[in-house]
Order: C-alpha cells, then sequence, then structure tokens
C-alpha cells in the first residue's frame, strides 16, 4: 500500500512511518512541522510539509495516489486545549474533516484516526472497555471525539472505512526514534530529564488516590506496540468496515513505579517532591484490551516496565548527548 502519514515527524507517527516502511509499504508523510521534527521522518519516506487542512499541501501528499491515510496529525496537550479550545476544535477536528473530504474525492477509503482514551472523562470503571460512555473532561478529549461521531457517517454514505484507536499513555522510543513534546508533559521523559538532571525535580501531584501507593495509575503502551497496532489496523479494515478500540496494556503503573524504574535503568536519583491533586486526573486510567485482540490480533509485546523506561532512556540519552 502507499500510505499517507500525518504527524510523521511526531513521535507515534514518525515511529509508524518507519514500520510501515519496514513492512514493503509505501510512506508519504505530510506534516506541518509545528511540533515535530523534520529529522524523525524516516528517510525512506516521501515528505510533504504543510498543515492537514492546505489544499495545496494535501494534493501534493495525495499526486502519486494513496491508498489509506494512519492521521496522526494534532494538538496533543490536554491542559493546553483548556487555555486555548478553539485551536484544538480548529486542527484536531476542522482541519481532520477538510481533510476528510480530500481523501474521500481523492478516493482514499481506509483511515485511522489517533484517537486517545480522553474520550471517556472519569471512567466508572476499569479497565475501561469501548462501550463506555464518552464524556471527555477536556477540549482536547472532545475535539477528537468529534472526528470519531464524524466517522460513522462517512462510513455509511461515503463507503469510508476506519479504525478509531484510542491510545492510552504512548511511551518508550525505538533506536531511532523517541519522544520530544514542546512542551513535554509526559511522565516518562520528565522523570528522565530529571534524572538527568535537565529540570530541578517531578512533582508528584496527589499521593493520597485510592491506588495501591496513594499515585495516579496510568496504562502505559510502547511506541513500537502502537506502531504495530496501526499496521494490524490497515490490514483489519479488510474485513472490518469500521473499528473502534482501545490500544493498551490492560495494567497500570503508579508515579511512584515509574520514578523507581527510572532510577533502576539510569541508576540515578530523581528529585520528586509530593504535590496536590490536579484538577480531572482520574485516579487509574486503563484500557480493556480485548477488543483490539480479537479485532486487530494484536497484543502489546513491551509488558515490562524497566525495559519501557530503559528504551526512552537510550534515546533521550543520544538526544541530550549524554
Ligand atoms: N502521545 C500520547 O501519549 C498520545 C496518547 C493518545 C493519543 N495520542 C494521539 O496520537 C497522535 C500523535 O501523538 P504524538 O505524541 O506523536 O504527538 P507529536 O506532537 O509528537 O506529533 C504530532 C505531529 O503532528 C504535527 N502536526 C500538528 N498539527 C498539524 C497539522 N495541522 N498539519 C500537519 N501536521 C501537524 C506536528 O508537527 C507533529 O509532528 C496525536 O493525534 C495524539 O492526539 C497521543
Amino acid at each position: 500500500m502507499r500510505v499517507l502519514v500525518t504527524g510523521g515527524a511526531g513521535f507515534i507517527g514518525s515511529v509508524t512511518a518507519a514500520a510501515l516502511l519496514a513492512e514493503g509499504h509505501d510512506v508519504v508523510v505530510l506534516d506541518d512541522l509545528s511540533r515535530g521534527h523534520r529529522e524523525l521522518v524516516p528517510d525512506g519516506a516521501a515528505f510533504v510539509e504543510g498543515a492537514t487542512d492546505d489544499a495545496g499541501a494535501v494534493a501534493q501528499a495525495l499526486s502519486g495516489g494513496v491508498d489509506a491515510c494512519l492521521h496522526f496529525a494534532a494538538l496533543i496537550e490536554a491542559g493546553e486545549s483548556m487555555k486555548a479550545p478553539e485551536r484544538f476544535f480548529a486542527v484536531n477536528t476542522g482541519a481532520t474533516l477538510r481533510m476528510l473530504e480530500w481523501l474521500i474525492v481523492a478516493g482514499v477509503d481506509r483511515f485511522v484516526l489517533s484517537s486517545t482514551a480522553a474520550v471517556y472523562g472519569e471512567p466508572r470503571s476499569v479497565p475501561i472497555t469501548e462501550d463506555a460512555p464518552t464524556e471527555p473532561t477536556n477540549a482536547y478529549g472532545a475535539s477528537k471525539l468529534a472526528v470519531e461521531r464524524a466517522l460513522p457517517w462517512l462510513a455509511e454514505l461515503r463507503g469510508l472505512r476506519y479504525a478509531a484507536l484510542r491510545y492510552f499513555n504512548a511511551c518508550g522510543a525505538t533506536p531511532e526514534r523517541g519522544e520530544d513534546h514542546d512542551p513535554e508533559t509526559h511522565l516518562i521523559p520528565l522523570v528522565l530529564a530529571a534524572a538527568a538532571g535537565r529540570r530541578e525535580r517531578i512533582d508528584v501531584f496527589g499521593t493520597d488516590y485510592p491506588t495501591r501507593d496513594g499515585t495516579c495509575v496510568r496504562d502505559y503502551i510502547h511506541v513500537a506496540d502502537l506502531a504495530g497496532a496501526h499496521v494490524a489496523a490497515l490490514h483489519a479494515l479488510d474485513d472490518e468496515r469500521e473499528v473502534v478500540c482501545n490500544l493498551g496494556s490492560e495494567s497500570g503503573f503508579t508515579v511512584r513505579e515509574v520514578i523507581a524504574a527510572a532510577e533502576r535503568v539510569t541508576g540515578r536519583t530523581v528529585p520528586a517532591a509530593d504535590a496536590e491533586r490536579r484538577p480531572g486526573d482520574p485516579a487509574t486510567l486503563v484500557a480493556s484490551r480485548q477488543r483490539a485482540a480479537r479485532l486487530l490480533g494484536w497484543q502489546p509485546a513491551w509488558t515490562d516496565l524497566d525495559a519501557i523506561v530503559d528504551s526512552a532512556w537510550r534515546w533521550h540519552r543520544r538526544r541530550w548527548g549524554l
């Protein structure tokens, strides 16, 4: 297949682009480099610099003929979405729907959306299954859910085959590609930055949650596993017309467990300070992975926290010149 990867200069998109190339697919990356890094785009991929709502750039990306689109391009930081919700709806919802219009006209009939656990909001029970209520508590989650709501209409009325993949906490790195967000808000890179002395300390937000050590539990899913799930989703769309599924491991780690793993892996102390809970942070977010197993034949290979953190540490050390 020839696959359009939007956001392919970002963390998950670049790793997935490399996985597609390794499987023998052709890849064209469309990225406006607003948040991404040109050097993360794999050498074998064609690259178009432009935004998903830039008609000329999308036309250029589609010009060689495209069979499928993996759509990673988005603004991703939930906190930022509560300061500028209009930007999140413009980019994550508006620009996506605009691009979908062009994809459909160009005959691209397979679409994979990077959705998110944030579409669920505060869970009523864990592990979270896909038929749990979708009640986002931030504009980021709402901006993704709005696209999810449009997709069944495009499937029914325009013949689009789609997968909406709701990732939990993406993490880890391959030897070549890792996580470099600005601002960085994800726990593992922040903890590693604290271990490396690149930030003063890590704040542990909330130590009185009803969890095994009082800190929040999150479901960490390695980026290589996410990439594998996207390749699997493209194949699943041969048989399935509409797929909505979680990508998570069905288990979770606490903030303190991540810090302890980082100390073991790096051999350094991670300066940490207890802090108040942040509003809107649920105690535990863990995915059910049963549907992904059934529909995609997928399950995560990276389940060991130290191995996950070690993969990230190796990449960051090189990135930071340590
Ligand atoms: N990282 C996570 O833990 C996580 C969890 C759930 C869902 N997701 C989703 O996965 C996707 C990828 O996340 P990531 O961590 O790789 O983010 P990232 O910021 O590293 O990558 C996003 C890429 O999209 C590009 N981009 C942004 N807006 C664009 C636009 N309008 N047109 C073209 N390019 C644009 C950026 O330059 C960047 O390269 C996002 O859709 C995000 O919402 C991520």
